[in-house]
């Protein structure tokens, strides 16, 4: 208890020094909710505080065992603790293996497309979570972000991988549903303008449409439908 009595009044010393961190993690989880990675953001901020903490309390105590008064240069050693939390942290998030390994899995077959231009939308569209083409983006290859990005492709091929259609439809037969409701692609991806050629105009969303209707196993009410 007299841990967090010591700490609330550190914050109550240094009103402006705690107002920039809540603000900072308030906006880091905001990012983190933006490119769909919101638990592990909240994660992160919650580590990050943590360490930050205990660090602060280790000073303190052996500022105290040195016979130093433990407010001085408090404020300093908050905002150095701070940012070496965020340093280090940051560096040893890109030791972590997972996300790291860009492969693709193998070709099995695709869809028997309606033709070419219903094949183009569709990579532009979905291809980068859903097939067995990702190209990874340069910031798929930085930690935590690296993370996001290997999580959605994972859960995406998961449900379906158009490469793979031909060895396992998956959902496939939800796909008009989810360009009709506007589900797919998922907001987060397109988001700051980021991946724009995946925005689908109204024109090329009926057209990709009026494609797949011609698609086999693109719906539930599709008579050759092959998906289950
Ligand atoms: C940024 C990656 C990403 C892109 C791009 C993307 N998806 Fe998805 N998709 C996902 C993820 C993640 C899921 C699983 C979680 C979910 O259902 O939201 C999913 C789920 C699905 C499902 C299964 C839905 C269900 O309810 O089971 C279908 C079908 C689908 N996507 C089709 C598409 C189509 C078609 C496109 C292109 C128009 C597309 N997706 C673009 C990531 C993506």
């Amino acid at each position: 208890m007299a841990f967090f009595r010591s700490r609330w009044a550190a914050i109550r010393r240094h009103p402006a020094l705690a107002a920039i961190t809540v603000a900072f993690v308030v906006l880091w989880v905001i990012f983190g909710a933006l490119i769909g990675f919101l638990p592990g953001s909240v994660l992160m901020a919650a580590l990050a505080l943590l360490i930050w903490w205990v660090v602060l309390e280790v000073v303190a105590r052996r500022r105290a065992r040195a016979g130093r008064a433990a407010p001085t240069r408090e404020g300093r050693t908050a905002v150095v603790a701070g940012v070496a939390v965020v340093l280090v942290g940051f560096g040893l998030m890109q030791a972590v293996p997972y996300g790291r390994d860009h492969s693709n899995p193998p070709v099995t077959g695709e869809p028997t497309w309606h033709d070419e231009a219903t094949r183009t939308l569709m990579v532009r569209a979905c291809f980068q979570c859903h097939s067995s083409e990702v190209s990874y983006p340069w910031y798929a290859g930085i930690a935590p972000t690296s993370w996001a990005v290997q999580r959605h492709i994972d859960e995406a091929r998961g449900k379906v991988n158009y490469s793979q259609f031909a060895t396992d439809p998956g959902d496939a037969d939800e796909t008009i549903e989810v360009i009709r409701d506007g589900s797919m692609p998922p907001a987060y991806f397109t988001r700051f303008g980021n991946n724009a050629t995946a925005n689908l105009t109204d024109e090329e969303k009926a057209q990709l449409i009026a494609g797949l209707e011609q698609t086999p196993g693109m719906s539930e009410d599709d008579p050759g439908e092959q998906g289950g």
